[in-house]
């Protein structure tokens, strides 16, 4: 806690308001990108960076349609870029709407990152799909599900040319 270790506090104070990240610089070109949980938080800020450098598509895979849309919107105005953002619905809590995605993205040209970033800080016990419902019981499965199979996936792409 906190206030029990004033060291921490004052660290946690200073980081917050002294602390600048830098912005990343790394270009995206021609690169096709998934984010999960991309409707709020730090994905959603992943994918509005992600955007100002150059993807030619981000995935913001989401449960909820009219929240990645509200994202969308709000990346779209943010970054000045329209036709990148594509909104794709996603419950890592049920199977079927992994395989469901999964499917859809291996109809991908090409994929070159999935940034796995949807999960919950709970301290209240609950179960899905049988499993105990932590972060999600399917957190890894977008990622999982594209290997190659009987076709080339999308992840087996050859890199851009343009990357280094
Ligand atoms: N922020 C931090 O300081 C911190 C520190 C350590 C780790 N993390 C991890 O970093 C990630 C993002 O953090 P955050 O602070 O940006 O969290 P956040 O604002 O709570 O966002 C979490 C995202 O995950 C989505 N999500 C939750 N369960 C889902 C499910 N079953 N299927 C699909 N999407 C689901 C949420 O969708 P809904 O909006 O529909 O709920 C939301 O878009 C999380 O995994 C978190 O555990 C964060």
């Amino acid at each position: 806690m906190a206030h029990r270790n004033p060291g921490a506090f004052f660290s946690l104070i200073h980081s917050q308001l002294f602390i600048h990240v830098p912005k990343p610089t790394q270009s995206f070109s021609d690169q096709n990108v998934i984010i999960t949980g991309s409707n709020t938080g730090l994905g959603r800020e992943a994918a509005n960076h992600i955007v100002r450098l150059g993807a030619s598509k981000v995935i913001l895979g989401v449960r909820s349609v009219s929240k990645g849309e509200e994202a969308k919107k709000y990346i779209e105005e943010n970054t000045g870029s329209k036709g990148v953002v594509e909104v794709w619905p996603l419950d890592l809590a049920n199977y079927e709407s992994v395989k469901v995605f999964v499917r859809r993205a291996e109809g991908l040209e090409r994929l070159d990152v999935v940034l796995e970033n949807a999960g919950l800080l709970t301290n209240t016990f609950s179960m899905a799909e049988g499993n105990e419902y932590v972060t999600s019981p399917s957190t890894k499965a977008p990622a999982c599900l594209p290997l190659p199979q009987d076709k080339p996936s999308p992840l087996t792409s050859s890199p851009p040319s343009s990357s280094p």
